[in-house]
Order: structure tokens, then C-alpha cells, then sequence
């Protein structure tokens, strides 16, 4: 099985990873659970997060790890994704975590690649296990997804994050409502349970769980977004918006965030900011990836 999108995945299994990965809170010593399995970690694009936290996870369920810099890799004398995918077949290599900025590169590796393939993070298509420790911190939160109202705003165009919370918040039945400008998200992105809003203020009252978002400047030509100014007026959360937050409500930020531009120092300070609460379980909920992947659906002890 290759872990590529939260579509692939049924309600019961996201909920299975989800618990298993609490489960991992408090018991995070797991070296037996993939000890002889060797993993590589293909990074072709800059992380802090999700590298570092997909490394402490591999270390956590004792795996054998490799971390292949791709510049340092034969990929820079020519050789092609495929005949990588060969080699490291050959050497056991059972397997791959790949962050690569195509959409659909990981897609590509595991029709070549005979272990399996680890999305983290593809172009502004998916970022499967970011999206799972999203919902664990809203889980974690309220209980449940079902009935919740989680709202995202600002690049949802761009956002590889944002695409895979959605399928997610959806399969557990969560309402979603996407906010931002026109040039970052379009109309066509309202769907069934999913709504477009372009007022940050009217919805703000009603969310249970913000998701703020960074402007993917890498992947945005300059036309898209307006000014930062406009864009700050707008769509940046402040104290202001902060205080139209019903009591119990949550925002969350993936990271890295831009200071000024998503958000102002104030939210850093909020008592409902999660973003650390993220981080966090960014490593047991690896883990339990990794375990899911090649341990399957056993009950743990
Ligand atoms: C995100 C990413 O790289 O997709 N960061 C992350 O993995 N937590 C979001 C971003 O870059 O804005």
C-alpha cells in the first residue's frame, strides 16, 4: 500500500491511525514495530517539520533510516526516477518517504517502486499525514469531527495542506467553509458540504476550528495575490478577529507561518492557539502511519 491521499483511506481507517497515534502519545517507545525495515527519506524540497518529525517517528517504531539528499543522489548525474526506484528496490529498501514539488511525483515513484510510498507533501496536490494531525488536534479537542465547523482561509488555491484537510474533514463529516480572495480560491472549489466565503469576519462567529494558511509565494505568480496590505486588511487574523471567536472555537496553523502577513504576533499569544499542539503530534501520528503501512490493521496490545 502506498500512503499517497486521504482518499484512499476510509473513515474507519483514518479513525484506526488517529487512535493508534494517540495511543503512541503516551507509550512513544514502539522500536519493535517495523525493527529490520529499511526507509529512505527523499526530500527534494526544504522542511523542518515534517522531515524532522517523520525522522523522530522512524527512530520511534525502529526502523533501518536512510536520509537521501537528492543533490547528493544519483538523480543529479542523470539517473532517472525510475532507475532509482530499481536500485533502491534491489537493496531492500521497503520504504520511501518523498516530498517533491510536482504534484504526482509520489504517484510516479510507487508505479516504479516496488515497496511503498510515503507521501509528504506533493506540489499543492496532498500532504496526507499533515491533514491526519490536523484532525487528531480537532479530534483530540471536541471528541468528534462529525457536526463540527472547520473553516480555512487565505491560499486554498496553492495549498497542498488545505486540499488534503478537506477530504479528510468531509470523510468524518465535518462542515467546511474555504474563505479567502478569488485569485486564491476560486468559486469552483464549493462542493457538497464545502462552501466559498470571502468575508473572514462573518464567518469567524461560527467556526469551531480555524485553519489559518500560509500564502505559497513559491507557487503563486505575482497576479494571484493582491497586496499583502490588501491581503493583511482582509484575511489576516489579529486580535480584533480573534475576539469574534465564540469561547470554545481553535485555530491552528500548519506552518511555517508568516508573521504579519496570515497572522500577527497576537495569535502566537491566543490561549486556543494549537500550533505547537500540531507540531507535537506530527511524530506519533507518523508513526502510526508507518505502523498502518506495514503492520496493518492489527489491535494493539
Ligand atoms: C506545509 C507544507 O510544506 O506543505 N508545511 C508543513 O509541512 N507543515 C505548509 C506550507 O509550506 O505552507
Amino acid at each position: 500500500m502506498n500512503f499517497l491521499d486521504l482518499n484512499a483511506l476510509t473513515r474507519e481507517e483514518i479513525d484506526l491511525v488517529l487512535s493508534r497515534a494517540e495511543e503512541f502519545v503516551n507509550a512513544p517507545d514502539q522500536r519493535s514495530l517495523l525493527r529490520g525495515v529499511s526507509v529512505v527519506n527523499l526530500f527534494f524540497e526544504p522542511s523542518t517539520r515534517t522531515y524532522t518529525s517523520f525522522s523522530i517517528a522512524e527512530q520511534r517504531v525502529g526502523a533501518d533510516i536512510v536520509h537521501l539528499p537528492p543533490g547528493n543522489s544519483s538523480l543529479g548525474k542523470g539517473e532517472t526516477v525510475a532507475d532509482t526506484a530499481i536500485t533502491l528496490s534491489a537493496m531492500g529498501v521497503r520504504v520511501i518517504v518523498t516530498r517533491h514539488p510536482e504534484s504526482g511525483f509520489p504517484v510516479r515513484l510507487g508505479e516504479v517502486f516496488e515497496g511503498q510510498v510515503v507521501n509528504a507533501g506533493d506540489g499543492s496536490h496532498a500532504h496526507p499525514t499533515q491533514a491526519l494531525l490536523d484532525l487528531l488536534i480537532i479530534r483530540k479537542e471536541f471528541g468528534q469531527i462529525k457536526g463540527l465547523h472547520v473553516a480555512l482561509v487565505g491560499d486554498l488555491l496553492y495549498s497542498r495542506v488545505a486540499r488534503s484537510n478537506v477530504i479528510g474533514l468531509r470523510k468524518l463529516g465535518a462542515e467546511v467553509t474555504l474563505i479567502g480572495p478569488p485569485t486564491l480560491l476560486p468559486e469552483i472549489f464549493a462542493r457538497d458540504g464545502v462552501r466559498v466565503a470571502r468575508d473572514l469576519n462573518e464567518v469567524l462567529p461560527t467556526v469551531d476550528a480555524l485553519i489559518l494558511l500560509r500564502i505559497q509565494r513559491e507557487r503563486t505568480t505575482s497576479a494571484a495575490v493582491s497586496t499583502s496590505a490588501d491581503y493583511a486588511r482582509k484575511y489576516r487574523m489579529d486580535l480584533q478577529r480573534l475576539a469574534l471567536l465564540r469561547s470554545h472555537a481553535i485555530v491552528m496553523h500548519p506552518g511555517p507561518y508568516n508573521r504579519g502577513v496570515e497572522l500577527t504576533d497576537d495569535v502566537l499569544r491566543f490561549h486556543r492557539w494549537r500550533y505547537a499542539d500540531q507540531v507535537f503530534h506530527g511524530v506519533p501520528v507518523r508513526m502510526a502511519v508507518l505502523d498502518y503501512m506495514i503492520n496493518g490493521a492489527r489491535t494493539l496490545a
